[in-house]
């Protein structure tokens, strides 16, 4: 059987693996990244668009934001829309900061070329099938070109999403879930039309949830509020841009159609693990925790788990010390609370719950009302959007 040994294994090749194995190169640590899809399926898959400022910067920092600072939209705010009116939250104005829209995948094909670039192992059709002895000398055994291969490493960083193999691995006893299901989803549409605005409408109405964002100036993204079990074929273009038309109405307003080019459902839930490290094995990203996409933080908090461990390990490598890596779980989970704090109260005022009354639709539009109105509401809200400040100093 190959054996390859490497200093850090890392399962999976979204935004977490791939960052951290591009911070890692950067400090002169090795790892390998494996990858069970193949490289056009992780360039091409559809999830987020938000970047927060310190995402951004980071990008820009570890030198993959050459692409990024060129095509990404810079937005300084959003509209809050409820009640046929809009209502701009003013990021710069309140927090003098700014998010950036920009697709993941495009994210992911920066970091997918520079690891390329400078020659290191990212095996794509690579899946890990079980981890061992992560609290000795852990291995990663996987399946390539269908022979069965291992690789003998340090750590495992487990960054395979909410569907790998990593957290699974982990005895029960050990390990502590957290979780809320929403009754509801999200269809999501890719659309050839201009966006109708410059800036992302966050838009409550009686009949549901709606979302206008965007990927570039000739390509909207745009999400509908709907069952969790719906049947996308029961969604004709025609009828999502009509329920689109009527949930985002405001005077003045025009939502033009256009092709759709990719629609899909997308379920909302809430889940955290604790602890997130199990002797040498990290858990970052998805694979620990799942926010609804409402706050869009998901890749944010991804990202945010990369800096706290490749601190770690830098720590660990360069000086020695394990203090740094045993403080992984609790530096990463203060953010990851915050972001599901700020996830589930986004989700919960701007969504329509099953069996809801007139009571609970007038308190939605007094709560939005209030955010609108209220500067220090206002401001609550942009400087969770925007990112919270890290509590762990950069790399760079
Ligand atoms: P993933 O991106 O899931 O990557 C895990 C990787 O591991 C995958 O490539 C998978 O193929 C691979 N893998 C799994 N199992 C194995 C195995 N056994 N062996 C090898 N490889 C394996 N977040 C935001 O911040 N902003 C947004 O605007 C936003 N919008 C979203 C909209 C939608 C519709 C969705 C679905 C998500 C959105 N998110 C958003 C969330 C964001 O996409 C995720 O949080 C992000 O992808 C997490 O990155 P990750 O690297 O942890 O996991
Ligand atoms: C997106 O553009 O895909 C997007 C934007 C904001 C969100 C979620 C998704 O809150």
């Amino acid at each position: 059987m190959t054996t390859i040994r490497t200093q850090v294994g890392i399962v999976g090749a979204g935004p977490a693996g791939l960052m951290l194995a591009h911070l890692l190169h950067l400090q002169g640590i090795e790892s390998v990244v494996l990858e069970s899809h193949t490289r056009e399926y992780v360039e091409n898959r559809v999830r987020a668009g938000v970047l927060e400022q310190g995402t951004v910067e980071m990008l820009r920092e570890s030198g993959v934001g050459a692409r990024m600072d060129r095509e990404g939209l810079l937005h300084h705010g959003v509209e809050l829309r409820f009640g046929g009116q809009g209502h701009r939250i003013d990021f710069q104005d309140l927090v003098g900061k700014s998010i950036l829209v920009y697709a993941q995948q495009e994210v992911v094909k920066d970091l997918i070329a520079a690891r390329l670039g400078y020659n290191a192992p990212l095996l794509f059709e690579a899946e890990a099938m079980r981890i061992s002895e992560f609290d000795a000398q852990p291995r990663i055994h996987y399946v390539q070109q269908g022979s069965e291969r291992e690789i003998l490493c340090d750590f495992i960083a487990g960054c395979d999403g909410f569907h790998g193999i990593c957290r699974p691995a982990v005895p029960a006893e050990r390990i502590r879930f957290y979780e809320r299901q929403y009754p509801f989803g999200w269809l999501g549409i890719l659309a050839h039309v201009a966006p109708a605005s410059h800036e992302l409408i966050y838009n409550y109405h009686e009949r549901g949830f709606a979302l206008l964002s965007m990927r570039t100036p000739e390509i909207s993204r745009l999400y509908l509020q709907c069952e969790p079990d719906e049947d996308i074929a029961n969604w004709s273009d025609d009828r999502i841009w009509q329920e689109l038309r009527t949930r985002m109405t405001r005077e003045g307003f025009v939502l033009k159609d256009g092709p759709i080019f990719q629609k899909g459902i997308t379920p909302m839930r809430s889940f955290v693990v604790e602890p997130m490290q199990f002797g040498k094995l990290f858990l970052l990203g998805d694979a620990a925790h799942i926010v609804p996409p409402t706050g869009a933080k998901g890749l944010n908090l991804a990202v945010a788990d990369v800096r706290v461990l490749t601190r770690g390990l830098v720590e660990f490598y360069k000086r020695g010390s394990q203090a740094e890596l045993a403080r992984y779980t609790e530096r990463c989970l203060r953010r990851i609370w915050l972001g599901q704090r700020f996830s589930w109260w986004m989700t919960s005022m701007l969504h329509r719950f099953p069996k809801e009354d007139a009571f609970s639709h007038r308190i939605h539009l007094a709560e939005l009302g209030y955010v609108a109105s209220s500067r220090a509401a206002s401001t609550s809200l942009a400087e969770n959007y925007v990112g919270l400040p890290y509590d762990t100093p950069g790399l760079f």
